[in-house]
C-alpha cells in the first residue's frame, strides 16, 4: 500500500486529540491517518518574523506530523484574508460577508508556494497525496509545477457554491482551472458535486469522458461524493466511559427534571446559531407551559477571532443570548446556558448523551460532524431526538433526522416542541435508522472510498 501524505491548513497534534476546540476535520484526518500511517504537514498556528521553511517533525500514535511557521502577513492575507474573509463566506453562500482584496490573493499565493517549496522534499515517488480544504487548492498547480508526478486528491470540506455566486470572485477562473492539476475531487454531498460540475460545463466548456470524468482541454479530473463520517466505535465508546458517565451526571444533578437541549459549533456565522436562539426563543414565547422544564446549553468555542464577521456575530450572541436570559429566566433557571469554550472529547460525549434534543441548524454547511458525534453517543434504550438544518451536507444520509429549515424561527420552535413530546418508539426508531448510518459510513469508509478512487487513477497527469 502506497504511504499517505495529507496536507491541510491545520494539523491535529495527537497530544491535544482530546481538545474540543481541535475541528472535527482534524480530528477525522486523525483518525484515518492513525489507522493507516503516513505523514500530515501543514501550518503549526505558530507565528515567525522571516519564513525560513524550517520543518518541525513531530511523531505521536503512528502518525508523523511535519508543520511550518508563517509569516504574520502570510497569516493575515492568507488564513485570515483569502481563506476566511473571502473564499469561506463564498462558499457559504455569505456574498454580503465577502470581502474582494488583491492582498488577500497575493497572500494566498505566497502561502499555496511556500507549502508546495516545504512539503516538495518529504513526497516520495509511490505516495498518494492528498490535500485538504479551501486553504489549499492551488497547491496541486504549484506541487506539478516542481515534479510531483504522483496521484493527488483533493477534498472540499466546504460547500462547493452555486456558478452565480462563484462568478462574483474577480479570479474565480483561475480557482477552478487550479483543481485540473489534481486527479480526484472529493464533496460531500451531490449537490456541491453538481454545482462544480455545472460550473465546468457552463463556464470551462467541459465535457464528460466514458470513465464520467470531467475534460477540459487536455485536462481530466474524477470528481466524486464521498461524505466524510467520525470514528464511530471510538465514539460510542467514549459516551461510555466513566469520565463521559461523571459528565452526564453533572449535568444531570445541575438541572434535575429539566429536559437538556445542545448545541456545540464553533463561533462561526454560517452556524446559524443566531437563528438558534431566534427559533428557541419563538418556542419559549409559543410554549409558556413549557418554560423552566427545558433549557439549551450552547457551547461555541471562538474562532477566526481576527476577523470582524466572527467579532460581530460574537458581539450579537452575546446581546442575543443576554436579552433572552433576561426576559425569561426565573430565580431557579436559566434558558440558555451560554459557553464559549470547548470541552474535551469524553466530556463532550457525555453532554450529548445527556442531551433529549441536539440543535445542528447551520445556515449552510459542508457536511458536519456533531450531528453524527451525537447520535454515536446516545444510550440504544432512550435515545435522544437530532434535529438538523436540511441545509448542512449531512442531511443527505441522515434523513431519519427531524430536518428544518433553520432560518424560519416557527419552523425551530415547532421541530423543538417535536422533539421533546416524540414518544420512546419514534425515538428509537429514528435513531436506530440513523445510527446504521453512522456505523456504515465512519471515517475509515470515507477514507477507503476516496483513497480507493485515487489509488485507482491509471496514468497520473503530469506538467
Ligand atoms: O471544516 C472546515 C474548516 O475550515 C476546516 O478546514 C478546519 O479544520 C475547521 O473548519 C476549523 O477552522 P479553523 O482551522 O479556521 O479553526
Amino acid at each position: 500500500m502506497s504511504r499517505l501524505v495529507v496536507i491541510s491548513n491545520r494539523v491535529a497534534v495527537p497530544s491535544k486529540d482530546a481538545s474540543a476546540n481541535q475541528g472535527g476535520l482534524a480530528v477525522a484526518l486523525l483518525s484515518a491517518l492513525r489507522e493507516r500511517g503516513g505523514i500530515w504537514f501543514g501550518w503549526s498556528g505558530e507565528t515567525t518574523e522571516h519564513f525560513t521553511g524550517e520543518i518541525h517533525r513531530a511523531e505521536g500514535d503512528g502518525v508523523t506530523t511535519a508543520t511550518i511557521d508563517l509569516e504574520e502577513q502570510d497569516i493575515d492575507e492568507y488564513y485570515n484574508g483569502f481563506a476566511n474573509r473571502t473564499l469561506w463566506p463564498l462558499f457559504h453562500y455569505r456574498i454580503d460577508l465577502t470581502e474582494f482584496e488583491r492582498d488577500f490573493e497575493g497572500g494566498y499565493k505566497r502561502v499555496n508556494a511556500r507549502f508546495a517549496d516545504t512539503v516538495r522534499p518529504l513526497i516520495g515517488d509511490d505516495d498518494l497525496v492528498w490535500v485538504h480544504d479551501y486553504h489549499l487548492i492551488p497547491l496541486g498547480a504549484r506541487l506539478r509545477e516542481r515534479g510531483v508526478t504522483n496521484r493527488l486528491g483533493f477534498f472540499l470540506h466546504t460547500p462547493w457554491p452555486p456558478s452565480r455566486l462563484l462568478v462574483s470572485l474577480p479570479s474565480h477562473k483561475r480557482l477552478v482551472e487550479a483543481l485540473f492539476a489534481y486527479d480526484v475531487i472529493g464533496f460531500h454531498t451531490e449537490d456541491w458535486l453538481d454545482s462544480f460540475h455545472r460550473y465546468v460545463v457552463d463556464m470551462m466548456g467541459g465535457t464528460f469522458d466514458e470513465d464520467g470524468c470531467v475534460v477540459v482541454g487536455s485536462r481530466r479530473v474524477r470528481a466524486i461524493v464521498a461524505p466524510i463520517g467520525i470514528d464511530t466505535a471510538e465514539f460510542e465508546a467514549a459516551a461510555v466511559s466513566p469520565e463521559a458517565r461523571f459528565t452526564m451526571e453533572r449535568m444531570q444533578m445541575s438541572s434535575t427534571g429539566r429536559s437538556l437541549m445542545v448545541g456545540v459549533d464553533r463561533l462561526d456565522y454560517s452556524k446559524g446559531l443566531r437563528e438558534r436562539f431566534l427559533g428557541y426563543e419563538r418556542f419559549l414565547h409559543n410554549h409558556p407551559d413549557r418554560r423552566g422544564l427545558v433549557y439549551l446549553l450552547q457551547v461555541a468555542p471562538p474562532s477566526r477571532e481576527k476577523v470582524n464577521t466572527y467579532q460581530e456575530i460574537r458581539a450579537d450572541l452575546d446581546a442575543l443570548s443576554g436579552r433572552i436570559n433576561g426576559e425569561y429566566a426565573d430565580m431557579d433557571w436559566v434558558p440558555i446556558r451560554y459557553v464559549n469554550q470547548g470541552y474535551p472529547r469524553p466530556q463532550l460525549a457525555g453532554i450529548y448523551r445527556a442531551a433529549r434534543v441536539a440543535l445542528v441548524t447551520p445556515l449552510r454547511d459542508g457536511m458536519n460532524l456533531v450531528a453524527k458525534e451525537y447520535v454515536a453517543a446516545q444510550d440504544p434504550q432512550d435515545p435522544g431526538v437530532l434535529i438538523l438544518s436540511s441545509f448542512a451536507g449531512a442531511a443527505a444520509q441522515m434523513t431519519d433526522a427531524v430536518l428544518v429549515n433553520p432560518y424560519s424561527a416557527e419552523e425551530l420552535a415547532d421541530a423543538i416542541d417535536q422533539a421533546l413530546s416524540m414518544p420512546r418508539d419514534e425515538r428509537r426508531r429514528r435513531w436506530q435508522a440513523l445510527i446504521a448510518g453512522v456505523r456504515r459510513e465512519d471515517v475509515f469508509w470515507w477514507c477507503d472510498l476516496f483513497l480507493g478512487e485515487l489509488a485507482a487513477v491509471k496514468v497520473p497527469v503530469t506538467g
